[in-house]
């Protein structure tokens, strides 16, 4: 595997292939990752992942600061998993001057849910990922693949594509989850023992909200609530638990077709903030 930590270095590295599959990530790289490189693979003629903390995407009192940086086992992971080429440029190297050219998502897609909790951050996000498209994909285009996990920046990263017509297929990869049902999160290493085994009950109140909105879609505020106050008394601090249609995140309403909707939630276990989602 190749890796380059420059602008230069990696268009070098890249001149000889046409239809780079790219995996952007923040590093510390666990079997979610992995499945997006390997399903990246065959949908391009080089397998491309990068590794950069986006300070952009970090509020003042996030943890831009404490984000596990796991350089050499992240590198063997990718290797072992077939990637070709690592970008993992230093903050110098894509960020030479200060960013002051952003791209603004849509506040209509982006002002809600995540956005909302954490203001500021899909700009971050759309900029930094506009930014690798062009080192990594450039003129000629090629495929990106983004987690499923991280649902509002799939769409966000969609819309992006869609509206600036970039020459890229964005891809969708599959949640990957612990035997219990966790999803994999880098953030999942900041959880203790008791955190850890309690975290799971993120996903299921996920999943206990959607079969109860199937069964009472006229009760859908109700049941967002009583999904939330059930996270409350187990003593985590939601920010929100929600039925959303698929195609736009709006709240979904009593018509809507099983099997184009998806639940969205973000808690707080401690001092970790999770995320999560399940489609139904
Ligand atoms: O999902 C992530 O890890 C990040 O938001 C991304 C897409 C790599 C941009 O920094």
């Amino acid at each position: 595997m190749l890796i380059a930590h420059t602008i230069d270095d990696l268009r070098q590295a890249l001149a000889p292939y046409r239809r780079p599959a790219f995996v952007p990530t923040m590093g510390n790289l666990h079997d979610g990752h992995i499945a997006l490189v390997e399903q990246a693979r065959p949908l391009g003629d080089v397998t491309v992942a990068s590794i950069f903390v986006n300070r952009l995407q970090f509020l003042p009192h996030e943890d831009f600061d404490s984000y596990p940086r796991t350089w050499e086992a992240d590198c063997n992971r990718l290797q072992a998993a077939g990637c070709d080429v690592l970008f993992a440029p230093r903050e110098a190297d894509l960020y030479p001057e200060p960013q002051t050219f952003k791209v603004q998502p849509d506040p209509a897609l982006a002002d809600m849910l995540e956005g909302h909790f954490r203001p500021g951050f899909f700009t971050g996000v759309a900029t930094v990922v506009m930014k690798l498209f062009a080192c990594v994909l450039g003129a000629s285009g090629g495929t990106a693949v983004f987690g499923k996990k991280d649902y509002q920046q799939l769409m966000v990263i969609r819309q992006m594509v869609r509206q600036f017509a970039l020459p890229i297929t964005v891809v969708a990869g599959e949640t990957r989850r612990a035997p219990d049902g966790l999803a994999l999160s880098s953030r999942n290493g900041y959880l203790g023992l008791q955190e850890r085994q309690e975290a799971v009950a993120l996903s299921q109140a996920l999943r206990q909200l959607a079969a109860r909105w199937e069964q009472q879609p006229s009760s859908g505020l109700e049941l967002e609530q009583q999904a939330m106050d059930g996270l409350r008394a187990r003593g985590w601090q939601p920010d929100y638990l929600t039925v959303r249609r698929r195609g736009d995140l709006q709240p979904a309403a009593a018509g809507d077709a099983a099997g184009s909707l998806v639940v969205l939630g973000a808690a707080r276990l401690g001092a970790t903030r999770l995320i999560d989602n399940w489609e139904f």
